[in-house]
């Protein structure tokens, strides 16, 4: 058995992991680490497959206690670190908490495992770094896509958090030779996500007719790409990859927010004929624009596809289309989020007070 250390677990692309990697590999043991913030939750990792081969244990990545202990005495041989504060409007209103995780808590690991590589020497624990096409700023139309070799140019405090994570993990690598590989990757959406980001929270205020706020004239481009599609990669390239490459990941498309708004809202307009919404597509409007807003992304996979053969499986519109199937058919699960009162209180802060235009 390998024994697995992932972070950010319990929140959307690192659950979407953990089933991946349970179904996918016989010989994985995962211990999983997370703070179970308002973005993570059990939830999200009810009826996993063979379950006892997951162990969960609450905690935060800036405790260095903690994960030297884990690392010691659940022999840990890979870690895959997705725990951050995720939500670029919630770094915008307040970024102290993505500085101390993303920043603190990526620096933590990486000296949890410069120690444990001093203390048992030959164990040589590899790190693979989940970050985020955002790293490269924004593009104009036209320009050509994100390469790996794109200087970083963050926009909003959660890109460059992420940013300097990015160049510790490569720093760590130069200066002490850790193995490290990280994966840069587009707008992730399908099960589990958390609804504060664009496709859960318009599939869930349109079903349940309440306004669809688009940011600004809903030009923006994103690069889209199905969550498992996203787990493949991550797990090509720690199998694959040698130690200290980059790759980019993402979906090859290139929508506008407000195209993928008309796409959610025409499925739902088909699968609840009868709701007293329609078309859903009415319910937007137009709302102040977010500060410092990245006009655009694009990714250029053609490195992981040409050395790992890596490329999406799922097309925007079939993702689209089992990702709105998916939240209907788990009223339990959205139940859960809008119990907890937090994500009201969110809600209220982030839109109340945005100007409609
Ligand atoms: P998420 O917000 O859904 O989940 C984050 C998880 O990390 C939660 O379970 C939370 O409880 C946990 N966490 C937060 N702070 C912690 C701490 N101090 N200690 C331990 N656990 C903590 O995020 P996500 O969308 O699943 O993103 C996962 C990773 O992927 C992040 O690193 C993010 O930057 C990156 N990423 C996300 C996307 C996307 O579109 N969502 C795209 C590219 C990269
Ligand atoms: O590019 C990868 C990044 O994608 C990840 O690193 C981040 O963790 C993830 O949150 C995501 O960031 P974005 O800011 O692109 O995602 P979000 O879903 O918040 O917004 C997508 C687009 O939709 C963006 O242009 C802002 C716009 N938007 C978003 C919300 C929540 C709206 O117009 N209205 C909204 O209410």
């Amino acid at each position: 058995m390998k024994n697995i250390l992932i972070t950010g677990g319990a929140g959307f692309i690192g659950s979407n992991f953990v089933r991946y990697l349970l179904q996918t590999d016989p010989d994985v043991r995962i211990i999983n680490l997370d703070a179970l913030t308002y973005a993570g939750s059990l939830e999200n990792l009810r009826d996993l497959p063979d379950p006892d081969r997951h162990d969960f244990i609450r905690g935060d990545i800036c405790d260095q206690q903690l994960v030297r202990r884990l690392l010691e005495e659940r022999e840990i041989e890979l870690v895959v670190h997705f725990a951050a504060e995720s939500h670029v409007d919630r770094s915008i209103l307040g970024p102290g908490e993505f500085i101390r995780t993303n920043i603190q808590g990526t620096f933590t690991l990486l000296e949890a495992l410069r120690h444990y590589r001093r203390s048992s020497p030959g164990r040589d624990v590899h790190f693979h770094h989940i970050s985020t096409d955002e790293v490269y700023g924004s593009l104009e139309k036209g320009e050509p896509a994100f390469t790996e070799s794109t200087p970083l140019a963050p926009s909003s405090p959660y890109a460059a958090s992420k940013a300097a994570s990015d160049h510790l993990v490569r720093a760590y690598f130069q200066t002490y030779g850790l193995p490290v590989t990280i994966t840069n990757c587009s707008n992730n959406y399908g099960p589990y996500q958390f609804p504060e980001k664009l496709i859960p929270l318009m599939i869930l205020n349109a079903r349940s007719g309440r306004a669809l706020p688009i940011y600004g004239d809903g030009q923006q481009i994103r690069d889209w790409l199905y969550v498992e599609d996203h787990c493949q990669a991550i797990w090509k390239v720690i199998q694959r990859s040698r130690p200290g490459e980059t790759y980019n990941v993402g979906g090859g498309n290139q929508p506008t927010n407000l195209e993928i708004v008309r796409e959610i809202c025409a499925t739902l307009d088909e699968l609840l004929p009868d709701s007293e919404y329609l078309p859903h597509f009415g319910l937007v409007e137009h709302v102040e624009d977010r500060p410092g807003h990245d006009r655009r992304y694009a990714v250029d996979i053609s490195k992981i596809t040409r050395e790992l053969g890596w490329k999406p499986q799922t097309s925007l519109q079939q993702g689209l289309r089992d990702t709105v199937v998916w939240y209907l058919e788990h009223p339990d699960w959205i139940a859960g989020i809008s119990a907890k009162g937090e994500y009201q209180s969110w809600v209220e802060e982030n839109y109340q007070k945005r100007d409609r235009q």
